[in-house]
């Protein structure tokens, strides 16, 4: 029987409630999904690969097919290395629409085998995003309801 795995990747710097919500549609229609968490070296994140990587093991334990792991370099490679058939992005509103299509298809050329399919998070995370998360916390907002507890936990200490 054919078993379909799928590639969720970002930089989850840090996971949010919007993150969770896609991950749980993806895990609940592929076989198996991976969350892969970009590890790039120009950016100034402000949590380290270590810590992104264990929240995310933290948030989603209960989900048995859900793995979390960490690439280098283009995401096609990777993909085909892990032999994923699909790769999952999720789509807020319009403005993400033109930067999404054309990774889509830039993806597509450099490996026409694998696929990109979008999903929507619940409409309650359509303005949610990792970098005003950052943000917020660093002005000392309330990130309640936006991040799991233990990001907001660890986003506390790490801004103050
Ligand atoms: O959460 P993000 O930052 O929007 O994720 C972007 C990500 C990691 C999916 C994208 O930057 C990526 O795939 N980078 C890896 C390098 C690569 O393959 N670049 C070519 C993309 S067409």
């Amino acid at each position: 029987m054919k078993s379909i795995l799928a590639i969720y990747p970002g930089s989850f710097d840090p996971v949010t409630n919007g993150h969770l919500d896609l991950i749980e549609r993806g895990a609940k229609i592929f076989d198996r999904l991976i969350v892969a968490v970009l590890q790039n070296l120009e950016k100034e994140p402000l949590f380290a690969v270590p810590e992104r990587l264990e929240m995310l093991r933290e948030v989603t334990r209960k989900w048995p097919n859900v793995e979390i792991d960490v690439f280098n370099g283009l995401l096609m490679d990777y993909a085909r290395q892990r032999k994923a058939q699909v790769i999952l992005r999720g789509i807020r509103a319009i403005s993400d629409y033109e930067y999404e299509l054309q990774m889509a298809l830039m993806n597509r050329k450099l490996e026409p085998n694998i696929e990109t399919v979008f999903m929507m998070p619940a409409e309650t995370y359509s303005y949610l995003s990792s970098r005003l998360v950052r943000e917020i916390a660093r002005l000392g907002g309330s990130v309640r309801d936006l991040v799991p507890s233990i990001v907001e936990e660890r986003l506390r200490t790490k801004v103050h």
